[in-house]
């Protein structure tokens, strides 16, 4: 089998295909992001295209430059700076972050590029319903620099995962992933543009599937 570089291949179970159901009560999320947030922006474009019933309540980011906040602000979602060298520890931060939390009314949390480990207090706060991505095909690659990992191990397929969060690093159910093909001229940049764009189609319909579980 040979993969063109646009190609992919989503594994999903068979009740995977969730229609979008306006009688549902919207889903209440809350994004954590440290950086660019184009997750941030394919979870509010799903929603506004209605293929994903949920609101994002707000934006937690830990980086004051990061670009999701400025994303956010172009939405009208309210975004919340919780930098984590404020705080003396991890526990500490992830209580301003669940007190922040359930300040905007959130009931799922999505870990959308946080790079940061959470601790049991934001897991256990919302028990089932932290839900993270990776750049890798889990439970390869763990870890930070999942794509230069990859890259550096010479697979020739690597790709994404939506997971619940538990707290060993990058565990957790796998909800959905997609595999990306690494391509004979592909740098860590070419592959990381490939790999965004099969997260920010899976991402969306990875929350909806976990809200069915
Ligand atoms: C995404 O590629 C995500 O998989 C990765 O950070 C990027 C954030 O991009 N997350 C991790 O590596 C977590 N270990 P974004 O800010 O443009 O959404």
């Amino acid at each position: 089998m040979t993969f063109s570089p646009n190609d992919t291949l989503t594994l999903i179970s068979p009740n995977d295909q969730l229609p979008y159901n306006s009688d549902d009560m919207p889903l209440k999320l809350g994004v954590m992001a440290s950086g660019s947030g184009s997750n941030f922006e394919a979870i509010a474009q799903a929603i506004a295209d209605r293929q994903l019933n949920a609101k994002i309540h707000v934006l937690i980011y830990n980086n004051p430059d990061a670009k999701a906040a400025t994303r956010a602000a172009r939405w009208h979602i309210p975004a919340v700076l919780l930098n984590h060298r404020d705080f003396a520890s991890r526990e500490a931060l992830d209580e301003a972050i669940v007190q922040a939390l359930h300040d905007h009314d959130v009931e799922w949390v999505i870990m959308a590029g946080w790079m940061r480990i959470v601790t049991d207090v934001l897991i256990d706060a919302f028990c089932d319903r932290v839900i993270n991505i990776h750049p890798s095909l889990l439970p390869s690659f763990k870890g930070s620099h999942a794509i230069q990992q990859a890259f550096a191990a010479g697979v020739k397929i690597t790709g994404c995962t939506v997971h619940l969060v538990r707290l060993e690093v990058d565990s957790g159910t796998i909800l959905m992933q997609a595999a990306v093909p690494i391509l004979p001229n592909d740098t860590v940049e070419t592959l990381q543009a490939r790999i965004q764009m099969q997260e920010h189609r899976i991402f969306p319909q990875a929350i909806a599937i976990a809200a069915r579980l």
